[in-house]
């Protein structure tokens, strides 16, 4: 039944909007104390003050009393690689004996490790670990995922993590939005020819995504010694013109303009962004440029951690996202996430709920279907064990949700 009524939350935290939020803003959370979520056929149907009687008959709804609960709408987390083979436990160790990142790469570690991995392994493999992986993340509360391909670098590769996630999409409660990310790092049999390698993704690999409509986003790491501003824009622009919606790894490890690269593009979203320079974050400010912010990563990698306070008070539209992925944040910890933006990056813990619902909805250009308590949306809600949104960071590190409502329905209780 899709027909749910959660009744007389602590707080129904509603992020209300059908677009990101910049700057100030993201202190908006507009909470009504006490109030009541109807849910009719999957979709808002209304959010009631309390006191207000309720419009619909109970007898056709399944109903939760939320009494003591806080209520806000599903997470959304839009920077994701789910779906890959093998793990990399091994370079963890490495980076805590002193080796960096970008060393570990150049050597032949890192992503490619991963793409031997995933070219070995079975559709049904990959879907059984992403489904895994899924059920990790609906049970902390994500109910909508971004995920992107990169560790094929290959065509069959690419193909196949691709067709994974359409499968999930279908099979899995939570919904999948999915990214080409063909550039994510060159395989040993295109090493040194990084331009044809931008080509042949190009000409060969977006015609063939998009005839498939197995993406909607297309993605490449912008990075010193991954793939330059010229090879980013170069890829980016054909991207657009062959009908995908742009996002870009930028200035992760060392400032590289890819911010201001971002801007240039008005691509959907900047993502990373540890180094972005002031410059970059005043370009991704302007063009409206949803900056997504992956402080999992900075933590694991033990990198300082993106300026957000600061790109939010320089006007921009902060997300947030897990990164889940095997070498540079092997993580979906909602609760630390939380944690690490307002104790590490400086959000209040208002700014932390705007950037993980409406943002990061807006980073997948979702805004106006997901990411708030708005009648007319999905009913995706998340529901805490405590009364205050305010515990999401402040619980450091534990995972508070109680229940998962996807479309109406219960998917975690
Ligand atoms: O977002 N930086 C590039 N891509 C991923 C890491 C991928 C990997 O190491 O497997 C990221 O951090
Ligand atoms: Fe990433």
């Amino acid at each position: 039944m899709k027909n749910l009524i959660i009744k007389n939350a602590s707080q129904v935290v509603t992020c209300s909007g059908f677009a990101g939020k910049r700057g100030r803003e993201m202190n908006d959370l507009h909470v009504i104390e006490g109030g009541t979520v109807v849910v009719t056929d999957g979709r808002i149907s209304h959010v009631l003050r309390a006191g207000e009687p309720l419009p619909v008959d109970e007898a056709g709804y399944t109903v939760i009393d939320a009494t003591g609960k806080a209520l806000l709408p599903g997470f959304v987390d839009p920077h994701t690689h789910f779906v890959f083979g093998g793990y990399r436990e091994e370079e963890f160790s490495w980076r805590m004996r002193g080796d960096s990142y970008m060393e570990i790469m150049n050597r032949g570690g890192g992503i490619v490790n991963t793409t031997k991995a995933t070219r070995e392994a079975s559709e049904d493999e990959l879907f059984e670990v992403g489904r895994r992986r899924l059920d990790a993340m609906l049970r902390l509360g994500i109910t909508t995922v971004e995920g992107k391909s990169g560790y094929g670098l290959d065509r069959d590769t690419e193909m196949k993590q691709l067709r994974v996630m359409r499968r999930l999409n279908e099979a899995h409660p939570a919904d999948i939005v999915s990214t080409f990310m063909g550039a994510h790092a060159t395989p040993a049999e295109w090493k040194g020819r990084e331009d044809a390698f931008i080509d042949f993704n190009i000409r060969e690999m977006f015609p063939l995504v998009a005839k498939e409509g197995l993406a909607e986003f297309a993605d490449i790491f912008c990075e010193k010694d991954v793939f330059t501003i010229e090879q980013s824009r170069r890829y980016l622009q054909a991207a657009r013109e062959q009908g995908f919606k742009l996002k870009i790894h930028a200035d992760e490890i060392v400032q590289f303009g890819g911010a201001e690269l971002a801007g240039e593009l008005h691509c959907a979203s900047a993502d990373h962004l540890l180094q972005a320079s002031d410059a970059g974050i005043r370009a991704m400010a302007d063009a409206g440029v949803v900056a997504t912010l992956l402080p999992l990563t900075a933590f694991s990698l033990r990198e300082t951690f993106a300026r957000g306070r600061e790109m939010i008070d320089a006007g921009c539209m902060v997300a947030l996202a897990t990164d889940l992925n095997p070498g540079s944040s092997f993580s979906a910890s909602v609760p630390l996430l939380f944690a690490l933006a307002c104790i590490y990056m400086k959000l209040s813990p208002e700014e932390a709920v705007t950037a993980f619902t409406i943002n990061s909805a807006a980073a997948i250009d979702r805004a106006d279907r997901i990411g708030s308590i708005d009648v007319g949306k999905q009913g995706d809600l998340v529901l805490l064990q405590f009364p205050s949104y305010k515990f999401l960071p402040y619980h450091v590190g534990m995972n508070i949700v109680d229940t998962v409502i996807k479309q109406g329905e219960v998917v975690v209780k």
